[in-house]
């Protein structure tokens, strides 16, 4: 018995070969997206000093409170691995002066987030994250430009049940005020409330309304509602962003209880929830909105910024079970075989010489049978075997075998790049 095996971590995974196709397959939609909308790429350390988490994300969120994998360094500094992106993207537009080129500066990062989560389908402790962001424009155009765009991959992917919901959860002017009247609510019906409620109740009322169990369901659906209480800008703001959704055709869904659990969002939040044919939520693969007010409590101007997020392994594991075509892998036509020492020795040149040319090639150098060389060759669907023997390798010439037909023709060494070259372009 092996006692002592290493494995991955838990919540952590490998990312293989044949999991690839789907990677690049999402990055493929990603790439066309970002592209048309003039996003540019942005990338930011993976480990940053927990500051700009404490004050960005919020000390009381559970991503940074319950999740965030942080540590001393040798040297004394307080450091953490990136649950997001955000004010990671917010702090490097401050400190590269970001606000003196032309606004709205737009970026966007894939790479690795970490959160210490409780590991389940679709949630991961090391997850890749797409991250779009606006920066320096409070239009609500923008706001629906964001939505568009996630949209946009997950139906380029192929998701046809995707369902967009969004909500206003106002700004410093009109939240404080709904926080006392949701409040006071909500202290009414305590009892009611499963623990975890009982301490947001104190820590971050609104983060109630967005409770999975069972037992505060019912709280919830007689709570008050933020859109009722919204200040007259952010009203107008969210009435804007509604008629932009109506006017790109979204189909999108007001959810009164979508307040999200990050600190930063101001105005609009929304979320693309995937689901099954039942109408049965799926999950999350997209979560964003409005932070104007990020920037200046990381220590930057007035900013007011939009952006989302989504999971890109999540995303891979729906369209791997939907067998969502990806891009088939090209196969090189040319497979070159060869068979002893001072061969082998050539061969290695000449399939430099293949790649200069930029011809793709197949071999097997570490093969010394032709039968399995061959056996490899068709298995992969080569058209044409060049073999390289003792005899060709003396006499400085390949045979060629025409794998379809069975021919096989003699080429000078020095040829065989040209001759190969005409006879793809022939076919
Ligand atoms: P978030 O909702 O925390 O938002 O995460 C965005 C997306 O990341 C989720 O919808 C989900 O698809 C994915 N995700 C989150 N946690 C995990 C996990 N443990 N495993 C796999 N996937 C996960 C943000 O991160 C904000 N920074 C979004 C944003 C950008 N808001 C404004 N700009």
């Amino acid at each position: 018995m092996n006692k002592f095996k290493l494995q991955t971590l838990s919540g952590m995974h490998d990312i293989l070969p044949d999991d690839q196709k789907y990677y690049q397959r999402v990055q493929k939609a990603i790439d066309s997206v970002v592209k048309y909308y003039g996003f540019e790429k942005i990338e930011t350390p993976i480990l940053e000093m927990a500051e700009v988490f404490y004050k960005g994300t919020g000390v009381t969120t559970d991503v940074v409170g319950k999740e965030m994998y942080s540590f001393k360094t040798k040297g004394g500094d307080i450091v953490a691995l990136r649950p997001e992106f955000t004010p990671s993207i917010a702090r490097s537009y401050i400190e590269n002066g970001m606000h003196n080129l032309p606004q709205p500066v737009k970026l966007y990062a894939v790479g690795p987030c970490f959160r210490y989560e409780r590991p389940q389908a679709g949630r991961y402790r090391q997850f890749e994250q797409l991250d779009l962001e606006v920066l320096g424009d409070s239009n609500p155009s923008i706001d629906g430009q964001i939505i568009q765009m996630s949209y946009d991959i997950l139906k380029d992917l192929g998701f046809k049940n995707a369902s967009i919901q969004v909500n206003s959860i106002g700004d410093s002017e009109c939240r404080p005020y709904f926080k006392k009247i949701l409040t006071s609510y909500l202290k009414s019906k305590k009892s009611s409330l499963c623990s975890d409620c009982q301490r947001r109740l104190k820590e971050n009322p609104l983060r109630v309304l967005d409770c999975k169990e069972e037992k505060c369901q019912v709280v919830k659906a007689g709570a008050p509602q933020i859109v009722d209480h919204l200040c007259e800008a952010c009203h107008a703001h969210f009435k804007q962003v509604l008629e932009f959704l109506d006017e790109l055709e979204l189909p999108y869904e007001l959810n009164p209880y979508l307040v999200r659990g990050l600190d930063y969002y101001t105005k609009t939040v929304f979320e693309i929830i995937d689901k099954d044919e039942n109408g049965i939520s799926l999950g999350s693969l997209f979560g964003g909105g409005r932070y104007d007010g990020l920037v200046k409590i990381l220590g930057g101007r007035d900013t007011p910024a939009c952006g989302v997020a989504c999971g890109i392994d999540r995303i891979v594991s729906i369209i791997r079970s939907k067998d969502v075509k990806t891009a088939k892998v090209e196969e090189p036509e040319i497979f070159m075989a060869q068979l002893g020492q001072m061969a082998k020795r050539k061969s290695l040149k000449l399939f430099e010489e293949f790649r200069k040319a930029k011809i793709p090639m197949a071999e097997s150098f570490s093969k010394d049978s032709l039968r399995a060389q061959l056996r490899s060759a068709n298995k992969m669907g080569a058209k044409w075997v060049l073999i390289f023997g003792q005899k060709e390798a003396l006499e400085n010439f390949v045979t060629v075998r025409d794998m379809k037909t069975g021919t096989q023709q003699e080429i000078a060494l020095d040829k065989v790049v040209e001759e190969m070259k005409k006879k793809l372009a022939k076919k």
